[in-house]
């Protein structure tokens, strides 16, 4: 199916309060151009899922090249453990080299981190998407203010184009961190080490620090923006002042 065909507004009543395997279920099999984005955190829970619902399933990791080694060390092992499809997006050489040539390597401190997320992550992203019709992420509403309105199911507004609508699942939705954390341990799924050393959320080494017990998830993240700013532009839709008017299946 083609995300211009798709019927979302049934689609996104049928998903809506779905567990993550009857949301991934739905979306891998409606869709044949179709993969999971995998950071290398506790998102290892949808791939887990899914190589058991479709094996062969394409994963794809943007390799920032600033990764923790932690994390690399978990996307080795994952790519080993599963019968799926892991494919590592790497940065475009020349706008990267001019980036570190002309700001240096840490300009994010300074002037934010779109800029550096633009090159390392978002292109690469945006290259990826262009081949597909629909996307999987691990995002869940429990992580951010930002994400407290997340839908299982959207149109991506940030990625498709007037000529190519992409569609965006998101089948943690519903899942607490604790219950993400169950299955893992439940089904002895691997996880990345960081989490044993105070990591929730886990990004670029330069970008993300471990919190404290009382502290919400993402304050480890780009710790020096503001809290509402705290998206890059994978899921810059998360952040526009008209999503709350987009369709909801509870309305
Ligand atoms: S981020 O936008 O702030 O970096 P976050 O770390 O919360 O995102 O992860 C939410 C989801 O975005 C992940 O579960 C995954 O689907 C996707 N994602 C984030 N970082 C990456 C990455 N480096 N590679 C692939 N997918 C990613
Ligand atoms: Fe660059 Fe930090 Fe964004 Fe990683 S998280 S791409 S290092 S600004």
């Amino acid at each position: 199916m083609s995300a211009d065909t798709f019927d979302f507004l049934r689609v996104q009543r049928e998903l809506a309060g779905k567990n993550p395997r009857a949301i991934l279920k739905t979306a891998l099999s409606l869709f044949d151009r179709i993969a999971i984005a995998f950071s290398g955190a506790e998102d290892v829970a949808l791939v887990d899922l899914a190589a058991q619902l479709k094996p062969g399933v394409t994963v794809f990791t943007l390799d920032t090249g600033r990764l923790p080694p932690e994390t690399y060390r978990l996307i080795e092992t994952v790519r080993e453990r599963y019968p799926i499809h892991l494919e590592i997006l790497c940065p475009e050489a020349s706008a990267l080299e001019r980036l570190v040539n002309e700001k240096g390597l840490f300009s994010f401190y300074r002037d934010g981190h779109q800029e550096c997320c633009g090159i390392r992550k978002v292109e690469p992203l945006r290259r990826k998407l262009s081949g597909l019709d629909a996307w999987i992420t691990g995002q869940r509403r429990d992580q951010n203010p930002t994400r407290q309105d997340l839908a299982e199911v959207e149109i991506d507004s940030v990625f498709s184009t007037p000529e190519h609508s992409l569609v965006k699942f998101n089948p943690l939705a519903n899942w607490s961190s604790a219950q993400v954390w169950d299955y893992i341990e439940a089904y002895g799924v691997p996880y990345n080490e960081l989490h044993r050393k105070g990591y929730r959320s886990i990004g670029c080494e330069p970008c993300t620090r471990a919190i404290l017990p009382h502290q919400q998830e993402r304050e480890g993240r780009w710790w020096w923006e503001e809290a509402g700013k705290k998206e890059c532009g994978l899921h810059a839709g998360n952040l526009r002042a008209d999503k709350a008017e987009e369709p909801h299946p509870r309305d």
